[in-house]
């Protein structure tokens, strides 16, 4: 088992920041880094190069953007295409985050023409789902979630790189409210058991800390984290990268002890 944990920066950080935070991950990868771990951090596209650069040749870390166009060239103020970031370093290319569907009119629909652009040029997925508050209040939450997935995924061939993020809009950001692992394992278990088999990993996100990071990475069917605030700072990446690490370490020696001799 792998276990994926990833940053991102949202709109933090300017590239001397970028910089010295990747400084300290190249460090940490130097000095035996994390095995069964694959860690990702998703600059801001300003620093998606400065990053991919100090994190130095061969590195462990995957770097993704935050966002990119359906269309790969053209007349569109202000966006950026998916050979774009993918020239500036990105190999990842998170689509669909709440804050994006809420404040930047991204759709169910939208969302499907980026995930098939950057499959198209050979790119990571990571599309971002999760339900609002009141739909979760309504009971809905998994109803509202499988929807997105299955819009998101729309056309797209099984066994493409796909990373899901599930990342209830009630439990991101600073008004966010932490889950309980009853409330979201719900939802990850549809998930798991409806695409297990296709997606690379099932993250989750939402008011991670080195806290509840722990159990949030026994959830069933979670294999993997997608963290803000708690990993804004690198000694907070860098523990959650070391949790990661201990459970993927003790999931192994228990699979090794259960297998048949
Ligand atoms: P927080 O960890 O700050 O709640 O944000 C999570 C998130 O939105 C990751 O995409």
């Amino acid at each position: 088992m792998v276990l994926w944990i990833g940053t991102s920066w949202k709109m933090t950080k300017t590239q001397t920041e970028a910089i010295a935070f990747a400084s300290r991950l190249r460090i940490g990868a130097a000095a035996g880094g994390w095995p069964r771990v694959q860690p990702f951090v998703v600059p801001p596209a300003t620093a998606i190069s400065v990053v991919r650069d100090a994190l130095g040749p061969d590195s462990p870390f995957v770097v993704g953007a935050q966002n990119a166009h359906w269309e790969d060239v053209g007349a569109w103020t202000g966006e950026v295409s998916v050979p774009q970031v993918a020239d500036a370093g990105a190999t990842l290319v998170e689509i669909g985050h709440s804050e994006r569907r809420e404040h930047f009119g991204e759709t169910d629909r939208t969302v499907n023409w980026k995930v098939r652009a950057v499959l198209r040029h050979g790119l990571t997925a990571l599309v971002c789902v999760g339900e609002p508050a009141e739909v979760r209040a309504a009971g809905g939450a998994r109803e509202h979630v499988l929807s997105q997935v299955a819009a998101a995924l729309d056309g797209v061939p099984g066994g493409s790189r796909v990373l899901l993020a599930y990342e209830p809009v009630w439990a991101i950001g600073e008004k966010g409210r932490e889950p309980a692992i009853d409330e979201i394992a719900e939802v990850t278990q549809a998930l798991d058991a409806e695409y297990g088999g296709v997606m690379t990993a099932l993250l989750y996100g939402g008011s991670v800390s080195t806290a509840n990071a722990r159990d949030l990475l026994h959830t069933p069917g979670v294999t993997g984290l997608f963290v803000g605030r708690s990993a804004w700072d690198v000694n907070g990446y860098l523990h959650l990268l070391r949790i990661a690490a201990d459970v993927a370490q003790e999931a192994g020696e228990v699979a090794a002890a259960t297998v048949p001799r």
